[in-house]
């Protein structure tokens, strides 16, 4: 049985026009690129795929997960883009590539990596799906439902190679710790993580029966790793179709629904989530409102056929045009809550400096709490919330 490994790297290396789009050189030096290490052997085959300002190489190879040359590889193709984009002065040229040098593997140092190794079924389709503008929590919703919800995908009621369930490797992003939990009996815990999106996301699924891997997600917070803003970490899903596992149509029916997802103008306002194609995946209002696209493939022998552009079906119009009213509804709050984001998730700032500027002019209540009852009453908290611990 063969064994293939498809490892999918997502960078920003540079916008055309702002952070609205990426420009066709950095696709043709990608693909240059890419040939390359598939005429040495590297790589088995590989397509160079891009939403909004975020180029995406997909790769098949025989290295496995985590493999040092397949990520070196990844990360100096984006260093040879990154040079292009400077030539051409695009928008923020080289920002997802947070490190002067490649240290051995991608994670943590910028771009985002989603990879599956796994053995060939007789078919293999596949989804990878890639969004921009939000970050990856925004794929909790949509998993849940392929994965865990009937009313999304009656195979897990009507196919008995699904009724044992999967199981969810739910990652702590903000304490880096990583828990299993399994639907559907621990369906309630999964959702009490996965709904809070910005400290909680799904990085894997597998079948629990056979352990098959299902589902995983690039899971960097490129905000946190960087210690500063420096871009929405724009994330990237593999989902693995049909035969014992959710439908290609069971796959894409979640988006059917443009939730809201964190991201959107200055990573710091709630939108909704828009399917698109390719050729609709520039997000210029409002450098929104998020986009994501569905690439579909048959994987043959390592080989990728495909992709198929899985939202270019007026069955999502809906969706889409769900999306620009709720954008237009969102968009009416202006500088409100909750369009604007909580000031701790918010990529973009000025509160710090604006609560400095006007310290002194914070007047006591006099009919209110004193601070120190205020002080009281946290210290209070504190100590219910270690109890609980
Ligand atoms: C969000 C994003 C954009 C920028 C915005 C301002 O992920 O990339 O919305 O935040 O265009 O960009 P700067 O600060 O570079 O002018
Ligand atoms: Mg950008
Ligand atoms: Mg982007």
């Amino acid at each position: 049985m063969t064994k293939t490994t498809l490892t999918v790297i997502k960078a920003d290396i540079g916008g055309f026009v702002g952070h609205s789009a990426i420009h066709p050189d950095l696709i043709v030096k990608a693909e240059e690129e890419l040939q390359s290490s598939k005429d040495k052997g590297q790589i088995k085959d590989f397509r160079v795929l891009w939403v909004g300002d975020d180029m995406a190489l997909v790769m098949t190879h025989d290295k496995g997960t985590n493999s040092k040359e397949i990520h070196k590889l990844g990360w100096d193709t984006f260093v040879e883009g990154t040079k292009v984009a400077k030539e051409l002065k695009l928008y923020g040229a080289g920002q997802d590539l947070l490190s002067e040098g490649f240290s051995g593997n991608i994670k943590g140092m910028g771009p985002g990596c989603a990879e599956m190794e796994f053995e060939e079924r007789t078919s293999e389709p596949f989804i990878v799906f890639l969004a921009d503008k939000t970050s990856p929590g925004a794929w909790n919703f949509p998993a849940y439902k392929m994965f865990a919800d009937p009313f999304n995908t009656p195979g897990l009621v009507i196919d008995e190679n699904m009724h044992g369930g999967f199981e969810f490797d739910i990652m702590d992003v903000k304490n880096n710790k990583t828990i299993t939990l399994k639907a559907p009996e621990e369906s309630y815990k999964i959702l009490a993580f996965i709904g809070a999106v910005e400290t909680y996301v799904i990085k894997n699924i597998r079948r629990r029966g056979d352990k098959m891997p299902c589902a995983t997600m690039s899971t960097d917070k490129l905000s946190l790793l960087a210690g500063k803003y420096i871009g929405k970490d724009d994330p990237a899903m593999i989902i693995r179709c049909q035969s014992g596992l959710p439908a290609v149509g069971e796959v894409t029916n979640p988006f059917a629904f443009p939730h809201l997802v964190p991201g959107w103008m200055r990573g710091s306002h709630t939108g909704p989530m828009m399917p698109c194609s390719f050729a609709d995946s520039n997000p210029s209002r409002f450098d929104g409102p998020p986009r994501v696209i569905g690439a579909g493939f048959q994987i043959a022998e390592g080989m990728l056929v495909g992709p198929r552009d899985m939202f270019n079906d007026p069955g999502f119009d809906n969706a889409r045009q769900k999306a620009n009213d709720v954008a237009d509804y969102m968009r009416m709050h202006g500088p409100f809550e909750p369009h604007r984001l909580p000031p701790d998730q918010m990529e973009y700032t000025t509160l710090p400096k604006i609560q400095k500027e006007v310290k002194e002019r914070w007047m006591e209540n006099s009919d209110g709490p004193s601070t120190k009852d205020l002080a009281d009453q946290h210290a209070y908290q504190a100590t219910k919330d270690d109890e609980l611990e």
